[in-house]
């Protein structure tokens, strides 16, 4: 079973990036794009915690996330491969890094492997630049990412 973090961890993320948002004029899409970002799709337990914070109803908050289509759903892979595009792991090749990924895998960012093992997505810095280029694999963070390394990756979704 992939790794995602566990409800708890989820809400007081996502309870941190709320507080941190909930002042904009129309806050709910800047925060829904933040924990996009944190999480690469928008957790289901993320939304009571956006709607008590907010004070809209979760039925509000879940038809945004449901309408607008900058928004996705929980991962379907089995697996989920995250692979730093943000600039440090950039400069040391996690542009080739990506397309050796996606070739292996047949598929591009935000797209999971048509046998449901892997959902493949793009993060912006994992705190690992001086282990560049890094990823992380069902919340386990892998630095410096040559050829073997992708290859091993590749195989353990796979397996
Ligand atoms: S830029 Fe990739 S880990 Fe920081």
């Amino acid at each position: 079973m992939p790794m995602q973090p566990a409800s708890t961890e989820i809400a007081s993320r996502t309870a941190a990036i709320v507080n941190q948002l909930k002042g904009l004029e129309g806050p709910l899409l800047p925060i829904l794009h933040g924990i996009q970002e944190e999480f690469g799709h928008v957790p289901q337990a993320a939304l009571p915690v956006i709607a008590d914070g907010l004070n809209l109803s979760r039925a509000e908050v879940h038809g945004v996330v449901t309408f607008c289509p900058d928004f996705r759903a929980p991962p379907a892979g089995r697996h989920v491969l995250k692979l730093c595009q943000a600039e440090a792991c950039q400069s040391l090749g996690a542009d080739a890094v990506a397309a050796k990924v996606k070739q292996l895998l047949g598929i591009d960012f935000h797209e999971t492997a048509r046998d449901g093992s892997v959902t493949l997505e793009p993060v912006y810095c994992l705190g690992l630049c001086a282990c560049s280029p890094s990823a992380m694999l069902d919340g386990e963070v892998i630095g410096r990412l040559d050829e073997d390394k992708i290859e091993e990756i590749v195989a353990e979704v796979r397996s």
